[in-house]
């Protein structure tokens, strides 16, 4: 088969933000048994992924990829059974250049070999670098691999990681990308975070159903984030449509942080697709509203503080594409609680923090709305 467009960004861990290269087999294990353990995977979180440094330092007599044999001395297509076996998926991680950004051998020129490897070994996923790239064209580049991928017959996801610095967004579907790298690397800060965020502004035309913009894996429960900045950090990555790879280790993750990490109703606001992203739609210095159209006609919001102290952040249903009904509901998606207005949404929003809601027309329609899905973009 071939590999068909995703329905919803991708969902799982990736070994990098934690650990780098201090990876192992047991590790990898470890983790597939606490994504079943705490729920995740049945909270959507389905892919395993190792990330820089699984590979031995030289290819095999055969010029295949072949495993660290110290780090991973059972092999990778024993990990994909333990992982499949657990009702999991597994990634797996190369560059499109001579050698990984850690000095290990990587897929330029090897691409055919290289999937075909990984398909023997099982593997659902490919998240492919850009280190070393020998200053070659990165569509040609990314093209080989995507045609190296379809060609296996195996369904292996296509997770470009050309950090924006060649428009993947662009290329990117047309080589059978699911998703790209918007950005260079993401790092568990709170500045880092921001950064990142404010890059995203106006690339939302390119993310569609099945291609999504890729603002990088998560960084919730790892550094010194807290507990406020972590809601924060996932709500608006949900907004965005990002693909949700968590970044912390799992065997020891709190239930503070898993309760971020399987919220529902967050959750949900990522996987629907109603033709749009999330995007910023006011922004009044440190307070912002950030909004997604949802399928169902509502409007997904993020009540957004940036600055150093609790702050009220307000909005209104027809600000947000919503005008013309006599009253709305709305259900803040961290507390669970509901509440009815007539328009006005307003919260006290602690310092990095946000406060999510569904907002729902609920009344009668003073003017009958126009046809088709409101989406953000039609408030311009
Ligand atoms: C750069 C990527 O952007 C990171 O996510 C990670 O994969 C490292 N390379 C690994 O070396």
């Amino acid at each position: 088969p071939q590999p068909g467009p995703l329905t919803a960004p991708v969902m799982g861990w990736n070994s990098w933000n934690r650990f780098g290269c201090n990876i192992d087999e047991n590790l990898i294990k470890a983790t597939a048994d606490a994504m079943v353990s705490t729920g995740l995977r049945d909270s959507g979180y389905t892919y395993v992924d190792i990330d820089d440094c699984w590979m031995a330092a030289t290819r095999d007599s055969q010029g295949r990829l072949q495993p660290d044999p110290v780090r991973f001395p059972g092999g990778i297509a024993a990990i994909a059974t333990y992982v499949h076996a657990r009702g999991l998926k597994l990634g797996i991680y190369s560059s499109a250049g001579t050698a990984t950004c850690q000095g290990l051998p990587a897929s330029l020129d090897h691409e055919v070999t290289d999937a075909q490897t990984w398909a023997s070994w099982g593997v659902d996923l490919l998240k492919y670098d850009n280190c070393n790239n020998q200053g070659r064209p990165a569509l040609e580049r990314y093209k080989a691999m995507g045609d190296a991928l379809k060609a296996t017959g195996r369904q292996i996801v296509y997770s470009l990681c050309n950090w924006g610095n060649d428009e993947p967004w662009i290329f990117g579907p047309n080589v059978g990308g699911s998703s790209w790298r918007t950005t260079d690397d993401i790092n568990a800060s709170w500045g880092s975070i921001t950064s990142i965020l404010d890059q995203q502004a106006g690339l939302e035309p390119f993310a569609r159903k099945g291609f999504y913009n890729d603002p990088d894996m998560l960084e919730v429960g790892n550094g010194s984030l807290t507990q406020d900045e972590n809601i924060a950090h996932f709500s608006l990555w949900a907004l965005l449509s990002a693909p949700l790879l968590l970044g912390n280790d799992l065997r020891s993750v709190s239930s503070a942080t898993l309760n971020i990490l399987r919220n529902p109703d967050v959750i949900a606001v990522n996987r629907d697709w109603a033709g749009s992203q999330g995007r910023r739609v006011a922004d009044t210095g440190d307070q912002e509203v950030w909004a997604k159209p949802m399928s169902d006609g509502s409007v997904a919001v993020a009540l957004f503080n940036r600055g150093g102290g609790t702050a009220t952040v307000a909005t209104t249903a027809a600000a947000l594409g919503l005008g013309g009904s006599s009253s709305y509901s709305t259900k803040n998606l961290w507390t669970g609680a509901t509440a009815t207005t007539t328009g006005a949404l307003s919260a006290s929003v602690p310092s990095h923090g946000v406060a999510m809601y569904r907002v729902t027309r609920a009344g009668t329609l003073s003017a009958a709305p126009a046809a088709g899905t409101y989406q953000v973009s039609d408030l311009s």
